[in-house]
């Protein structure tokens, strides 16, 4: 039997999957969330012959992806997607996202951005009033990435957030590496006023790759709870 927090992310996924249709071109996101989409999708293929064609948004999903028996092509190969479904860190209520806790949002923003719909798997606890409290993740590359991080915090100063500090995500004692080779910086805002400005200006930094703010993405958001009741939010 599962514990409460994992029913509601299974619900989720399990109610998430009744979009997938016959002959779909799927992107799969990252995380604990995600990941029992992704096992819902390998049952649907190995016991109802469901034909879908997926694109993982991090190695870890192509790996269980193949684990589980959904075939995986590249974004490149696919070109488009018809659906993609991911979990999220932080949703409000206009479905604007911070996500990227695992470290994956380069691939997932991009993966999401080139699919008709996404569709958001969560619960209750990643509901928010404000974006912010979790700290937003922002990729940059490797060279020079003290400078990045000082250039980032000095130009949180003019933005509507509350807090400034950005650090350096590690992976025990060496810096945290994503799938791209890059690393993360998280910053450590509490309140974010203005998230689509935050993201623009956040993009215009040499350096910087892309950050964890999804403006305008998501399409639905399914929350599980604990009881295995669902809500679906459009
Ligand atoms: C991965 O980079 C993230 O965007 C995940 O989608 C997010 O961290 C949610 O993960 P959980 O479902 O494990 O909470």
């Amino acid at each position: 039997t599962l514990s409460p927090i994992d029913k509601a992310k299974f619900v989720a996924a399990k109610r998430a999957v009744d979009y997938v249709e016959d002959g779909m071109k799927v992107g799969l996101g990252t995380g604990s969330t995600a990941a029992w989409m992704v096992k819902c999708l390998g049952e649907m293929v190995r016991n109802d012959g469901l034909k879908i064609t997926g694109v993982a948004t991090s190695t870890r999903t192509a790996e269980l992806a193949r684990q589980v028996g959904v075939p995986i092509v590249t974004l490149d190969e696919a070109k488009w997607l018809d659906l993609t479904i991911d979990g999220t860190d932080e949703y409000d209520h206009n479905l604007n996202l911070i996500k990227g806790g695992g470290a994956a949002l380069l691939m997932e923003k991009i993966v999401a951005t080139a699919s008709d719909q996404m569709i958001v798997i969560a619960d209750l606890s990643k509901q928010v009033e404000t974006l912010g409290a979790f700290p937003l993740p922002v990729e940059v590359i490797p060279f020079g990435w003290q400078t990045t991080k000082a250039l980032i915090e000095e130009t949180l100063v003019n933005l509507d957030v509350l807090g400034r500090t950005a650090s350096l995500r590690m992976n025990g004692a060496s810096p945290c590496i994503t799938d791209e080779g890059n690393y993360i910086l998280d910053l450590h805002l509490r309140r974010i006023g203005n998230p689509r400005q935050l993201s623009l200006v956040m993009n215009q930094i040499p350096g910087v790759v892309e950050n964890g703010l999804f403006i305008d993405i998501c399409d639905v958001v399914v929350i599980g709870n604990g009881d295995g009741s669902v809500e679906v939010r459009d």
